[in-house]
């Protein structure tokens, strides 16, 4: 079940947080896993972490914000690794404001990265794939691209997006084998929700059915799966990891 061995698996921003979480499940299944983020020092960091769990990764800086350096550093992988089978689309940033007091810098930061950053790495990608006539893109949404959430107009904006640019590219690329699915974590423990107070964390916790903040784990489970032929049937789908908070 689950064979990944040798497939090529890219994760963006997997220098830490979900990404990494994700970049060591695959690592676990013996996948070729390459470990992406924006810069050097952080990719050489979660390789040696890795390392030191001895698991085995490959690492290249790429800011998905670049697309001529996303096709460069595509270019590369598969002169390196020989193929590109799997691209999860992680990398992701906030920049929280009231819509109000939102500066267009933050607007665009937000939307630059999460939803530009995914069109450009798919985009760039897919040639790779349409020719091999497979592949697997996993885009990582979120809840909050469902809901929307006071705050975070931008980040909803990018993440609503990415579930539409899923539905899209699965419709586009379907005839070509190629599957694109997203995920929608809720409330996650990582660097990213590190920053709540106790009391917001404690009342997040109170509307999760589940009660308690998922893991990295928790997304890395599903990204296997869905990468995995055991998904074959899987594609234009969204699907939440976050202990039924919306439902
Ligand atoms: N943590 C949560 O509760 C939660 C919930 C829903 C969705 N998500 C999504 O999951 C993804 C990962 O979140 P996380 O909590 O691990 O965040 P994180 O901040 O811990 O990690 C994000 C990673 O992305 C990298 N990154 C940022 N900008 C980049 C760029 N331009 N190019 C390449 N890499 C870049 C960072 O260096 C970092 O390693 C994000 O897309 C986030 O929106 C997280």
């Amino acid at each position: 079940m689950y064979n990944m061995k040798d497939k090529v698996v890219l994760i963006t921003g997997s220098g830490r947080g979900i990404g990494f979480g994700i970049a060591q499940k695959f690592a676990e299944m013996q996948a070729k896993t390459v470990i992406l983020d924006i810069n050097q020092e952080i990719v050489d960091k979660a390789v040696d972490e890795l390392k030191k769990l001895d698991l085995m990764a490959y690492g290249y800086a790429l800011d998905v914000t670049n697309s001529d350096l996303v096709e460069t550093v595509l270019k590369q992988i598969n002169q390196d690794l020989g193929s590109l089978d799997v691209l999860i689309n992680n990398a992701g940033i906030t920049k929280d404001n009231l819509l109000m007091r939102m500066k267009e810098s933050e607007w665009d930061a937000v939307i630059n990265v999460n939803l530009k950053g995914t069109y450009n790495c798919t985009q760039k990608i897919c040639r790779y794939m349409m020719k091999q006539k497979s592949g697997v893109i996993i885009n990582i949404a979120s809840v909050i691209g469902i809901m929307g959430n006071a705050g975070q107009a931008n980040y909803a904006a990018s993440k609503g997006g990415i579930i539409a640019l899923t539905k899209s590219t699965a419709k586009e690329l379907a005839s070509r084998n190629i599957r694109a699915n997203a995920i929608a974590p809720g409330f996650i423990e990582t660097d990213m929700t590190a920053s709540l107070s106790p009391e917001v964390v404690e009342s997040y916790a109170k509307a999760i059915p589940l009660g308690k903040m998922g893991q990295a784990e928790d997304i890395a489970n599903l990204c296997l799966f869905l990468a995995s032929d055991e998904a074959k049937y899987i594609t234009g789908q969204t699907i939440n990891v976050d202990g039924g908070l919306i439902m």
